[in-house]
């Protein structure tokens, strides 16, 4: 019998002539974590969904626990003991934590008749496999990320999981919470469950994983011991290219702030804030979930009402009572969840590139200039490398990174004042992540005051010239240029 639990061999997919895979071999040991790599759109999601049956290969062969399996459905893939915890975690967010759990195993079952002692016996089961506690009667769509997250694998656990398969699941959790997953993904891994993960953080891969396989273009790269690579190595194999991670040296200042909030705030959220930002700044702002620093963002570009206090534009007293009044302002907000709320995805990717510019590239009368758009769309494409060959194509026919980039184009070719970004590189991959930054170095050379809100603490010291941290809704300290470094913020966060 082979070593390992899922063998795959030439394994090839393509979409409307994309070559999505070519050729890719891969293969876990039953008791260890493997970590999918690779840059955005280089095939990560398709593969996974080979193996769990949501797509059909073109080509290649599957082994599982020795045995060639031909067509992988959903429900075969489930049989065999794969699960896949994907990012929007497939709960019923009006049921309760234990309906959740007992819902599949009481369908698959075939038991139609509802027996509460059961499902309740059934649900506690699954918590205790991982030690986890929670309130069985919570639910579902009023925890946070990490708990939802937990109650996915327990539900794993009870389709007698073999090989469970994450899909970028760090990207909303907080340091602390990071760790318990990690204690319960290394508890699983005792207990004999292979884990494959797919993250794009570097850090997190090294600190989890006994194996990685890195695909660049749909194609293997590297596969083999994490042990046995350098973090270097590591992203050279993923990007093609070394990597400088310049910091960001401010070149003009301006004197005037061009932005300056003072005793700004509004209960449950923030409370006297106060603070200036000039041009050719990029200002950090960092602290837990919940500090209070989302709020603050959604009230400087509209969408949430401050209760007090002021903000001045340019020396003008400002009033941004809606996201429109911001634009007008010429103030941008990239916000956290990008997805959901920054994105049309059947609209063409060109389209979305260049929504919030479209002023700018209509002609006389308001008339859209089709081929502006597209040249100006293709720039973008460029500069950040989205991997499409034609931004005619709908957005949702891009890769989850990719669809990041487009939401953050359309405001990086937007004529501001100010840019807000929230996580601005959660879900990018490391070449992509310094294209990025490297491009908001520039953008606020020449003239833009940049925000970044980010936990990711070397991302705002590489990138900022100050920073804030906030604590419970206030500003508990500032740190400037040369004092810039992760312990320093640290000390301030705790
Ligand atoms: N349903 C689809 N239709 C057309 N093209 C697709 C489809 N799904 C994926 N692709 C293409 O296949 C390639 C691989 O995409 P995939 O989603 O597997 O990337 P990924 O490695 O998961 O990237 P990311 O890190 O951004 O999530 C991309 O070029 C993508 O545009
Ligand atoms: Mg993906």
């Amino acid at each position: 019998m082979s070593e390992y639990l899922l063998e795959m061999t030439g394994i090839c997919k393509s979409f409307a002539g994309v070559h999505a895979l070519s050729d890719v071999n891969f293969a876990v040991r039953p008791g260890s974590v493997i970590c999918l790599a690779g840059e955005n759109g280089c095939g990560k999601s398709t593969l996974v969904k080979i193996i769990s049956g949501v797509y059909t290969k073109d080509a290649g062969k599957v082994v599982f626990e020795g045995k060639e399996i031909e067509h992988i459905t959903p429900a075969e893939a489930t049989r065999l003991g794969v699960q896949v915890i994907y990012q929007d975690l497939s709960i019923f967010p009006n049921l309760t934590v234990m309906e959740n759990l007992a819902i599949n195993s009481e369908i698959t079952a075939g038991q139609k008749i509802v027996n509460r002692k059961r499902w309740e016996k059934t649900a506690k089961e699954a918590l205790s496999k991982i030690g986890y506690e929670i309130d069985l009667y919570a639910k579902m769509g009023e925890l946070s990320v990490a708990d939802k997250q937990l109650v996915a694998i327990c539900r794993a656990l009870l389709f007698n999981a073999k090989l469970i398969i994450m899909d970028e699941p760090t990207t909303a959790l907080t340091k602390k919470e990071v760790d318990a997953l990690f204690t319960t993904v290394r508890q699983l891994k005792e207990s004999g469950i292979a884990i494959m993960f797919i993250s794009h953080k570097t850090e997190e891969i090294f600190e989890i994983s006994d194996d990685v396989c890195i695909m660049r273009n749909g194609k293997n790269v590297f596969s083999g011991k994490t042990a046995d690579l350098t973090k270097d190595d590591f992203t050279y194999y993923m990007t093609g290219r070394r990597l400088s991670n310049q910091k960001f040296v401010p070149e003009n200042i301006s004197k005037e702030p061009v932005l300056k909030v003072t005793n700004l705030s509004l209960r449950n959220a923030y409370q006297n804030v106060s603070f200036e930002l000039r041009k050719g700044e990029i200002l950090g702002i960092t602290g837990l979930l919940g500090s209070g620093r989302t709020e603050l963002a959604l009230s400087l570009f509209g969408l949430m009402k401050p209760e007090s206090g002021d903000i001045e534009l340019n020396g003008q007293k400002a009033s941004i009572t809606s996201p429109m009044a911001a634009q007008k302002l010429k103030i941008g907000y990239v916000p956290e969840d990008r997805l959901t709320e920054g994105l049309c995805l059947r609209q063409p990717i060109a389209d979305n590139i260049t929504l919030s510019s479209l002023k700018r590239l209509s002609g006389k009368f308001g008339i859209l200039n089709h081929k502006r758009i597209y040249e100006d769309a293709a720039i973008w494409v460029d500069k950040f490398s989205i991997a499409t060959d034609d931004p005619h194509k709908n957005a949702s026919t891009l890769s989850g990174g990719n669809q990041q980039k487009i939401v953050l184009s359309k405001w990086l070719s937007n004529d501001l004042d100010v840019l807000i970004l929230n996580g601005p590189t959660v879900g990018v991959d490391v070449g992509a992540k310094e294209d990025i930054h490297n491009l908001v170095h520039s953008l606020a050379n020449d003239g833009l005051a940049v925000i970044i809100i980010s936990d990711d603490l070397s991302e705002v010291v590489q990138n900022c010239n100050r920073v804030i941290v906030m604590k419970d809704g206030v500003i508990s300290g500032q740190i400037d240029e040369d004092s810039i470094t992760e312990e320093n913020i640290l000390e301030v966060i705790r």
